[in-house]
């Protein structure tokens, strides 16, 4: 008996995710590094061109599925509240808040599975605290202010 109730434990305690464990500080190193190093990083890793570049021959790298480095936080920063804020949200939502009712196109990269896509949405949302797509010229203070994106605890 008791050895099933600490087997059971132990089960509950592998299985919860890491997030489970963050007591809501969801951060950047912690949380969002793993996940774009599984997700994303193949193509906005360290090989990739900082936005500079990139935007000075866009189609060009897109063509090679190439897209602009997020490999450091202030990197990823850009495009949450830097020059391109919002782009992330933009980019990964479900469709939820699209006016199209579309996913943005990077959603798909989230996860294998619908499952995974959500939950992964899940974090993406928690780290950011504040899902606006609205983009960087209609960003008010507010907003500016209520977007956490913790890069460490
Ligand atoms: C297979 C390669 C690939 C993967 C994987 C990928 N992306 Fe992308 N991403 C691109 C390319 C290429 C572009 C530029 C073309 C475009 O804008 O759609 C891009 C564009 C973006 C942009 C917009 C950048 C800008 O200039 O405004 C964001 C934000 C983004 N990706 C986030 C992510 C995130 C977060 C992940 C992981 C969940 C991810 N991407 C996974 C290839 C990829």
């Amino acid at each position: 008996m008791k050895r099933l109730l600490i087997g059971t434990l132990a089960t509950a305690a592998l299985s919860g995710s890491a997030l489970a464990h963050s007591h809501g500080a969801v951060t950047f190193e912690d949380h969002l590094k793993p996940v774009l190093a599984q997700h994303c990083f193949m193509c906005h890793g360290p090989y990739s061109p900082g936005i500079d570049r990139f935007d000075e021959d866009k189609s060009g790298y897109s063509a090679m599925l190439v897209g602009p480095r997020m490999y450091a936080y202030d990197e990823l920063m850009e495009f949450v509240t830097g020059g391109d804020a919002g782009a992330l949200m933009r980019r990964l939502d479900d469709g939820s808040h699209t006016s199209d009712g579309q996913p943005g196109n990077m959603y798909e990269y989230l996860g294998e599975t619908e499952e995974e896509r959500a939950e992964n949405l899940k974090l993406f949302k928690r780290w950011v605290g504040h899902w606006t797509l609205k983009r960087s010229a209609e960003m008010t203070d507010e907003d500016h202010k209520l977007i956490r994106a913790l890069e460490r605890r």
